[in-house]
């Protein structure tokens, strides 16, 4: 019996307060009722012990993390995720869709905390071992914006702490998105912007459209 086509593999990305997740779910619903088999994921996270390590460098505790630890946590996140969930699951046809992925190390360890572009590729290359992403959607909006949805989330759902990357400030995550859409422009063919200072409704239209041609 011949092996499944390679599914396809998609990244959300964008600031706090984007809307990444309600994306995720548009998407997931669409794709699946055309038959596809999803897989939603997410980083840091995604398996178990990888969920771990995402509760480890989020969480804001009296021990000093540096932004080069940081690094490293997000890629043994990551590497334990593309092992366990993603590679399997394309090697299987699935299409497997992640909230964050390699883009938001480039945009917050590199651009937000200003680690050495150079240490972050050396990590991807040996981590992804030549798998990237056939498709990155970038939710943009100003800073402002995400942060006050963020806060308002925060609020409707009783969250009163905030973690490690919700605890910056506003000149942190412009050096965030300007990092997001300085890849944007380097990679246009995988990358695509989309603004979503729009409705959600809006936002997650453009983000169907933006997935077609992929299957072929
Ligand atoms: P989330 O809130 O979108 O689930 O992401 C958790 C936080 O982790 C978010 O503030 C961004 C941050 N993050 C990084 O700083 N580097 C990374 O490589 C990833 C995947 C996430």
């Amino acid at each position: 019996m011949s092996s499944p086509a390679r599914g396809r593999f998609i990244t959300l990305e964008g600031i706090e307060g984007a809307g990444k997740s309600t994306v995720a779910a548009a998407l997931a619903r669409d794709l699946a009722t055309a038959g596809i088999v999803v897989r939603s994921t997410r980083e840091p996270g995604g398996t178990p012990l990888a969920e771990k390590i995402r509760r480890v460098v989020l969480e804001r505790g009296d021990e000093h993390v540096s932004a080069e630890t940081e690094t490293l946590l997000m890629f043994a996140a990551r590497a334990i995720h593309l092992d366990n969930l993603v590679r399997p699951a394309l090697a299987r046809g699935e299409w497997v869709l992640c909230d964050r992925f390699t883009d938001a190390t480039r945009a917050y360890q590199g651009a937000g905390r200003g680690i050495d572009p150079q240490f972050i590729e050396s990590l991807t290359s040996a981590v992804h071992r030549g798998l990237e992403p056939d498709l990155t959607l970038l939710l943009d909006l100003p800073v402002e914006v995400g942060l006050e949805r963020a806060r308002q989330r925060r609020l409707a759902a009783g969250e009163g702490a905030v973690d490690r990357f919700e605890a910056e400030a506003r000149p942190f995550f412009e050096r965030v998105r300007a990092g997001y859409l300085d890849i944007a422009r380097r990679e246009p063919r995988r990358c695509r912007v989309l603004d979503a200072t729009r409705s959600p409704t809006e936002v997650c239209a453009a983000a169907v459209e933006a997935l077609r041609g992929l299957e072929s």
